[in-house]
């Protein structure tokens, strides 16, 4: 039986910061321009001093990165690119070593179109079991020479591509959601469940901490493939959040479950509203899902009140606070658009970088006070904003070719952390004859006084605000605790205490407004004058 004397216990994930490392563009250790693992590993200590759990990292598997690795050809190995199989379970090891944890991401949904399996279908012809992995199917009109149905792929243009058999005749057609080097997975298949399995033991097996699973709600589809014209708006699309789904997530659950580490599955589902994700995270499923609900909510202190509410009431701190990751605009860039505050926009004002700033110091004093586990995206603890400006030509984000350049895609986000403001190429990669090439990606100049090493030891910089900010969390907060108590204030404020006495307040009125009574300033975002705490400032008080 258990002791009900026995504090407590809730999982490191339950209220752990993650950090997002987009691994292409974190740290580069060999010098080709491209974030690595040997960069990765150089870096954990300051990860540890910034003060994070856990490290995600995004697809380090073999892959042709048509989709910067979200296209996968082995999922038991990893990419030469980023290094080798003995380094990342030495990156594992070296992570624990550090008191981190580390989780992986997992891309079930589809393989690279040079995965062996892919290839094995092309060659063994219709009505093969080899095709039956994926989603063949006869192209319609008299010649087949029209898609089997109407569905689009994620990333712009017709989601099937019309293969050419064997005999070298115009064969049939395959369904990818993303790009056409994306082939989707039939789930309905037994052989990819097996095979998916395996796979989460071959990393569970290495020690991995757990999950982050890509598009985590397309992987089963209506199998009759139904056009979508005319679909009714709010009803989920054929290939969306369909109820097989859970049979998948309980089995992989039952298997993280069964290793000695605690593990953690965080599902990427960009289910509106955030209630759509309660019925994966009743207990024997995923543990958490992003709350891209949050994430997407405008710098509005009644938007994001409801949004916290909802949150909390529907999904308990399931839901973990983010702000931004490698497929979104930065929320800095976003915050700095007047008038568009958060979400995305088609065609973008240019965004007051001062005011941005200043809203994201805020932000994440606010996410970092709520109950529950929070993600950040590596990058924006130096207070980097979305480069809007890449020359079209250096573009790789696959969405930019599939819509015919309209839509310049991801590739904003996703570029190459400044380390060192005084080397070249801001010390993305090492220095002297390793260096083979600058970063994949041009950095902003500007950016010099936004590296690691010019904003260390900085009182005003974004990465010492950060630094702050999770030392408080950690020693202040009950994490154990997930109540949240609003307090009374003027429209356009934020106030709420936590259990361990922490009142987080946070002021998007537009004008000063008197601090609420209290016995200290833990931490602000902005220099609180005469106690005063101007537009845009949260402070966090006991
Ligand atoms: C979501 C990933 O975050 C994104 O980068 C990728 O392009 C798609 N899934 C397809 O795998």
């Amino acid at each position: 039986m258990a002791d009900p004397a026995a504090p407590h216990r809730v999982s490191w994930h339950h209220s752990a910061v993650i950090y997002e490392v987009y691994l292409r563009s974190f740290a580069d250790g060999s010098g080709d321009g491209v974030g690595d693992l040997a960069g990765v590993r150089a870096r954990l200590p300051y990860l540890r001093d910034l003060g994070v759990d856990a490290l995600w990292i995004t697809p380090w598997y073999v892959s042709p990165m048509a989709d910067g690795g979200y296209d996968v050809a082995d999922y038991r190995d990893i990419d030469p690119l980023f290094g080798t199989l003995a380094e990342a379970e030495a990156l594992i090891e070296a992570t624990h070593s550090s008191g981190l944890k580390i989780i992986t991401d997992i891309v079930p949904n589809h393989c690279s179109d040079k995965h062996p399996w892919f290839a094995a279908a092309l060659a063994a012809g219709p009505g093969s079991p080899e095709r039956a992995r994926f989603w063949f199917r006869p192209g319609r009109g008299a010649g087949g020479e029209l898609p089997p149905n109407d569905w689009t792929s994620m990333f712009g243009g017709p989601a099937w591509t019309r293969i050419t058999e064997p005999d070298g005749a115009p064969g049939e057609w395959y369904l990818h959601l993303y790009a056409r080097e994306q082939p989707d997975l039939n789930w309905d298949n037994p052989e990819v469940r097996a095979e998916f399995e395996s796979i989460l033991r071959f990393w569970l097996d290495r020690d991995i901490d757990g999950f982050r699973i890509d598009v985590a709600d397309f992987l089963v589809k209506d199998p009759r493939l139904p056009d979508v014209a005319g679909w009714p708006e709010d009803a989920p699309k054929p290939w969306e959040a369909r109820d097989g789904l859970h049979a998948i997530y309980r089995s992989w659950r039952k298997i993280i479950d069964s290793y000695p580490r605690e593990g953690l599955l965080v599902g990427e589902m960009w289910l509106k509203p955030l209630t759509r994700l309660r019925p994966y995270l009743t207990g024997d499923e995923l543990h958490t899902a992003f709350n891209f609900d949050y994430l997407g909510t405008p710098w509005d202190a009644a938007r994001l009140r409801a949004v916290i509410d909802l949150t909390l009431t529907s999904i308990g701190t399931a839901g973990p606070w983010v702000l931004s990751n490698h497929d979104v605009t930065r929320h800095l860039t976003r915050y700095g658009r007047a008038g568009t505050g958060g979400g995305w926009h088609p065609d973008p004002p240019p965004p007051d970088l001062a005011l941005g700033t200043r809203r994201a110091r805020a932000a994440i004093l606010l996410s970092l006070a709520l109950p529950g586990s929070a993600y950040i995206y590596q990058g924006e603890e130096l207070g980097l904003w979305e480069v809007e400006d890449i020359p079209d030509e250096l573009i790789a984000d696959p969405i930019f070719e599939r819509t015919d350049h309209l839509v310049r895609g991801r590739d904003g986000c996703r570029v190459p952390l400044p380390w060192q403001a005084d080397a070249a190429g801001f010390g993305f990669g090492p220095a002297g004859p390793a260096r083979t090439a600058g970063p994949w990606l041009p950095q902003p100049p500007a950016w010099k006084s936004l590296a690691a090493d010019a904003e260390d030891g900085d009182r005003q910089s974004m990465l010492e605000l950060y630094r702050a900010a999770l030392r408080l969390r950690r020693t202040r907060d009950r994490l154990d605790d997930d109540t949240l108590d609003w307090q009374d204030t003027p429209d356009g404020v934020l106030a709420f205490r936590r259990p361990g006495g922490l009142l987080c307040v946070v002021n998007i009125s537009g004008q000063d407004i008197a601090l609420p009574p209290h016995d200290a300033v833990l931490l602000a975002s902005a220099d609180l004058a005469d106690g005063k705490l101007s537009p845009d400032t949260a402070a966090w008080l006991s």
